[in-house]
């Protein structure tokens, strides 16, 4: 069988956290299609005893810190020197789509699930990159593990079925996806935009690009600062901006 796209070793105190994530959906498809292979080091398994997986802070405090030999056991099983080593921490990178696009073009990801207070500072050389999803405090690296592993499957080619496509996400172009419609034609007195129902392909390309353009301007008008935009983007926010003000005119 062909070698997988990618190799996860995750590093944590609770490989089961991960298990009904990994039943459903694309990672399941990924997994079952061989694109992904996860694999856990359980650091209760590698430590010599429980009292060997964390320890109180030299100098005092609250909160337990992850010991360094479990932690270090477990990148060598994982095979760390041929991997990008990651730790969730929240003083970390914070994860983006285009940071995703980066992490997703390496063959070997491992990630090291910190605890309670964190992980011991000496594993810092191990460490590729620091990873963060967000800002906001996690009792541990488990569900931004699970964050990053459902961002980055959507971006392997193959894992998500015909009828789903990352091409079109919010970020994937810099900016935020345009509005959808399906059946039925009118709910609730609300009819689809007649555009959608035109089979005019161009012109549905067109609004849509507008849509997510006016979308971005709205929410997340920072965006817009940093995206890549074409003269039609430019054109179509043009067109936006005279809409907007016609709008408060009235
Ligand atoms: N661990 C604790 N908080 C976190 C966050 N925001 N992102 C990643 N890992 C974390």
């Amino acid at each position: 069988m062909a070698e997988p796209k990618l190799i996860v070793d995750i590093i944590t105190i609770f490989p089961q956290y991960f298990a009904p994530a990994l039943e459903v959906g694309p990672l399941k498809r990924a997994d079952q299609i061989n694109l992904i292979t996860i694999r856990f080091q359980n650091l209760r398994e590698l430590a010599d005893s429980p009292k060997e997986i964390d320890d109180y802070p030299y100098g005092g405090g609250s909160g337990m810190v992850l010991k360094p030999e479990p932690v270090k056991r477990a990148l060598e099983r994982a095979g760390y020197k041929d991997g990008f080593v990651i730790l969730f921490s929240p003083q970390g990178r914070v994860l983006t789509q285009s940071l995703a696009h980066e992490l997703v073009g390496k063959r070997h990801l491992i990630l090291i699930c910190g605890r309670y207070k964190g992980v011991d500072e000496r594993i810092m050389k191990y460490v590729d990159l620091e990873l963060s999803i967000g800002d906001y405090v996690l009792s541990g690296g488990e569900p931004a593990a699970l964050v990053l592993l459902d961002v980055l499957v959507r971006l392997i080619p193959g894992a998500l079925g015909d009828m789903d496509s990352a091409a079109t996400d919010s970020f994937e172009s810099g900016i935020l996806d345009a509005p959808y419609f399906t059946r039925p034609k009118v709910f609730e007195g609300e009819p689809v935009p007649e555009v959608l129902l035109s089979g005019n392909h161009a012109a549905i390309r067109r609004w849509r690009r507008k849509e997510a353009l006016r979308r971005t301007l709205k929410k997340r008008p920072d965006l817009l600062e940093k995206a890549d935009l074409s003269d039609e983007d430019l054109e179509l926010l043009n067109e936006i901006l005279h809409e907007e003000r016609r709008r408060t005119d009235e």
